[in-house]
């Protein structure tokens, strides 16, 4: 939540007290250097025992509350017919307004679902941008992704507050193109992950709603971080002040046909989950769920996580739980922007992201870009970004690089995990590391994975870049820092 000072600032001010930590440690430079030459330069491959802030992602991160912890004492252990289950499904009926619930143990094992019964080889999927394991799992089925982006989403400097919608006018064109029985399904992502964390406006989602019901589509929501998307609306959109996140959350849904999550990030738990109205669909993806992910009623996940993921999404209307992050977001944003950092804006609902193309502007997409950035942050912070541009692309079929339309480094803010003191030290990082910009070099991969690369492929600096940005870091900072 946001209180304004007697200066006239906002501050984000938590409305949680912490009751439990971690103990961290900010490992020296030259350990720091050992560890990113040993992760192939690729953030992933860290150990958090080399990492100070975790800011990878939000993604199974976000702190727990004391409910939650407490419903998982009491979860029911069943193979079938568990209790637990039906907590969930009544907070999904309450929450989403949706009859129907298949809980599966990831956001991912929910696309692999919707990909095995809804796309048919040839198949087109519209979207207002892919986030990658959607994409990957659609293409698997030899579908085909179309990014239908609105005007001005890929402009990292921006003031659109809905960079997240769909251009409606090109949907109508795909469906006049390849006709509405080739496409699976039109899919929102709230909010889009690999923009930005930006939200689709309800106007939006209402204007595609209606063109591809009226053409017998179903509407699919990605509602990974719906309370967020929820709360930019409320903030956001003309004639939603006064709403809600529930009432936001249900007219929202009230325009798919189907939803589905991954529970790690809105929830704050481990698990994801399919709902639906459509008996049909539910009765489709069923047939499907014990051979891929375990039964009806736990669906891969364990008891306790789905008894804390119904607490979870419950709590996520609360106007402070889904303000949280997204506050703590702006300030950090605004303290980038402030500090003349090429941060992505306006702040979106994950992570603060850093345009790599305008921070390290000699280095060409080829050379990867995002990759040099976030582990250059790492190298001078020990805080952990993603690497969010064609490194997180795979290789077209004549195996070429797919460059990425816009080359990010996310520093991700889990929920009520980190403080503004944090937030201060990572920006002040960051100008000393664009003071020192052209130290940096390129990267290339010496180890390659087909699908998926970012996650387990090794890069290498092109000129030992990391050994000079270490010697320039210790020069100002000394050894122990
Ligand atoms: N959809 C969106 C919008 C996501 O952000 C994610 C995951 C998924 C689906 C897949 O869900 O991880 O539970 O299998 N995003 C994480 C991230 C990985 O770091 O942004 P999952």
């Amino acid at each position: 939540m946001r209180v304004r000072l007697t200066s006239g600032k906002m501050l984000p001010i938590e409305m949680h007290k912490v009751k439990i930590v971690q103990k961290t440690r900010l490992p020296a430079i030259e350990q720091r250097l050992t560890a990113i030459d040993g992760a192939g330069y690729n953030t992933f491959l860290l150990r958090t025992r080399d990492v100070f802030i975790d800011m990878l992602t939000d993604s199974g991160t976000n702190a727990m509350s004391d409910n939650q912890l407490a419903a998982m004492m009491v979860s029911d252990d069943a193979y079938a017919g568990g209790e637990s289950y039906y907590k969930l499904l009544d907070a999904v009926r309450d929450v989403l307004g949706f009859e129907f619930c298949l809980p599966t143990h990831q956001g991912r094992a929910a696309e692999h679902l919707l990909a095995k019964v809804f796309v048919k080889p040839g198949d087109h999927i519209p979207m207002n941008y892919h986030f990658t394991t959607t994409k990957a799992h659609f293409e698997l089925m030899n579908g085909t992704v179309h990014e239908i982006f609105c005007d001005g989403a890929l402009e990292t400097t921006s003031t659109n507050p809905f960079k997240g919608n769909m251009d409606v006018s090109k949907l109508q064109g795909l469906i006049a193109k390849y006709g509405p029985k080739k496409i699976s399904f039109v899919r929102m992502e709230c909010t889009t992950n690999l923009i930005g964390g930006q939200p689709f406006s309800m106007g939006n989602l209402r204007a595609v709603s209606e063109l591809a019901r009226k053409h017998g589509i179903p509407v699919v929501i990605d509602t990974s971080l719906v309370s967020e998307n929820a709360y930019f609306i409320n903030r956001r959109e003309a004639g939603y002040a006064d709403k809600t996140i529930s009432e936001i959350i249900r007219e929202m849904m009230s325009l798919a046909d189907i939803t589905y999550m991954s529970g790690r990030k809105s929830t704050c738990v481990r698990g994801g989950l399919i709902a639906t109205n459509n008996r049909k669909f539910f009765e489709d993806i069923k047939a499907w769920l014990p051979v891929y992910e375990g039964f009806l009623t736990y669906g891969g996940m364990s008891s306790k996580e789905v008894e804390a993921m119904a607490v979870g999404m419950r709590e996520m209307c609360d106007y402070e739980v889904a303000s949280s992050s997204a506050d703590l977001i702006e300030y950090f944003v605004n303290l980038m922007v402030s500090a003349g950092l090429p941060a992505v804006t306006p702040p979106g609902g994950l992570a603060g992201h850093v345009d790599a193309m305008k921070f390290l502007p000699h280095i060409p997409q080829s050379a990867y870009p995002a990759g040099c950035l976030a582990a250059a942050i790492y190298l001078v912070s020990g805080a952990r970004p993603m690497e969010r541009g064609t490194v997180s692309m795979d290789r077209d079929r004549n195996g070429n690089d797919v460059f990425s339309d816009i080359e990010l480094a996310r520093l991700a803010v889990p929920r009520r995990v980190y403080s503004m003191a944090h937030m201060e030290y990572v920006v002040d990082r960051l100008k000393w590391l664009k003071a020192h910009a052209s130290l940096v070099g390129g990267l290339k991969f010496i180890e390659e994975p087909p699908v998926l690369r970012f996650f387990f492929g090794r890069l290498a600096p092109l000129n030992d870049w990391g050994r000079k940005l270490a010697d320039a870091f210790k020069a100002d900072f000394g050894s122990e820092c």
